[in-house]
């Protein structure tokens, strides 16, 4: 029997048809009391004082190191998606590699101090895959050197650290990109604490203007702006947002879905010796964002081949690492161990997990695993 098993598939409910109708009869397409209302629910949600939609995390990581007014060197894991590094090269700061933890996939504590001078100014930890990076130490490091926070949370939407959740410690940057766990087609946020912090990040995520159409409406003199500094036009539309109020809803239950897909492939895969499943932190709530094991004594170009030959939509998330690409290498410096995140972009293999996966494809993923390690081990 062949199945076909992509990576991850969004799956809408009538409920997010519906509420895109009503943006739809409502007029306000971009800007609006949609936009307010998704922000308002993700702030309660993330137990925030502030959100602001925005329309990618590409563009909520840009306009967070630029409304913190980052310049100089900003530490990030290498093991990411390049758009974490693209944002501080495009905000006119640094970027410095640093390594990760094998296990978790995320930014190691002890390689960030390693590489804190007196030139850094922030630290972009990513929650890799799901699950938190860990922000204890992490708070410690940038309380004592004085450096901003900015978590790039775009693959871990719901996760818990220590019962609290990502993006909410420093400035938080979210994705709502298919792939992620809650999606708006495109789509980000940011999220602080911060009310002066926000309105910054609002008027630059909005042509530089303070205010929105949507406020302004509601003034005597509705075509008044006022635009403050050179800003961008970030921002997220009203349809995205609608779909986000209702995507919102039932996250929490999607996330859970997720964690309980996870543990049945983890049971099924934790005792074959060429694989590591993922381990979960004690400290963290795990969301899974993505399902990540690592190979070992197999090539994995033979064993992902293997898979999708059989229909299934394995991948690799990251390689090459960022500090490999060919734009990012003359930020690397060679004196930096990054020899995990090497080693895990040799290795790592995202396998399909989405809350709507059935149990039929999940024994076929994992029956097809087996058979693809016994026609890809290496010597
Ligand atoms: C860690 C990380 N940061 C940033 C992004 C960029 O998100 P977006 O596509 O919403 O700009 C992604 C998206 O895949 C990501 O995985």
């Amino acid at each position: 029997m062949n199945l076909t098993v992509p990576l991850f598939t969004p799956r809408f409910t009538p409920a997010d048809k519906n509420q895109l109708l009503k943006v739809l009869h409502s007029g306000w397409l971009t800007h609006g009391p949609f936009n307010e209302k998704f922000e308002t629910d993700f702030a309660r949600y993330l137990d925030v004082n502030h959100a602001v939609s925005v329309n990618s995390c590409a563009s909520a990581l840009l306009v967070s190191l630029i409304a913190h007014k980052i310049k100089g060197e900003v530490i990030i894991p290498s093991f990411t998606f390049v758009a974490t590094a693209n944002a501080v090269v495009n905000a006119g700061a640094t970027p410095v590699f640093v390594d990760v933890s094998y296990d978790t996939c995320n930014i190691n504590p002890q390689a960030i101090n390693a590489s804190i001078t007196k030139r850094t100014e922030a630290i972009i930890p990513v929650h890799f895959g799901g699950q938190s990076a860990p922000m204890k130490p992490i708070m410690a490091l940038a309380q004592k050197h004085k450096l901003v926070v900015i978590e790039d949370s775009a693959e871990t939407i719901g996760g818990l650290y220590q019962g609290k959740k990502t993006g909410s410690f420093g400035t938080g940057c979210f994705s709502f990109y298919p792939t992620k766990n809650l999606t708006t087609g495109e789509g980000g946020m940011v999220t602080t604490n911060s009310t002066r912090l926000a309105s910054i990040i609002r008027t630059y995520a909005a042509h530089g203007i303070t205010t929105t159409a949507f406020i302004r409406q509601q003034t005597k003199q509705p075509w008044l702006r006022t635009a403050t500094v050179a800003g961008y036009n970030f921002r997220m539309s009203g349809l995205q947002a609608g779909l986000g109020i209702s995507q919102l809803k039932r996250l929490d239950t999607m996330n859970r879905t997720r964690r309980r897909l996870a543990s049945w492939y983890t049971r099924r895969l934790k005792n074959i010796e060429e694989i590591d499943v993922p381990v979960e932190s004690p400290n963290c709530y795990h969301v899974y964002q993505m399902y990540t094991i690592k190979v070992k004594k197999v090539d994995r170009t033979k064993f992902l081949a293997k898979l999708r030959q059989r229909g299934i939509d394995a991948t690799v998330h990251f390689d090459p690492p960022v500090h490999k690409q060919l734009f990012y290498k003359k930020f690397c410096d060679h004196r930096t161990d990054l020899s995990v995140t090497n080693r895990l972009s040799r290795n790592i293999v995202p396998l399909p997990l989405f809350p709507a996966m059935t149990q039929q494809q999940q024994v076929y993923v994992v029956n097809n695993i087996k058979a693809a390690i016994k026609v890809s081990r290496s010597s």
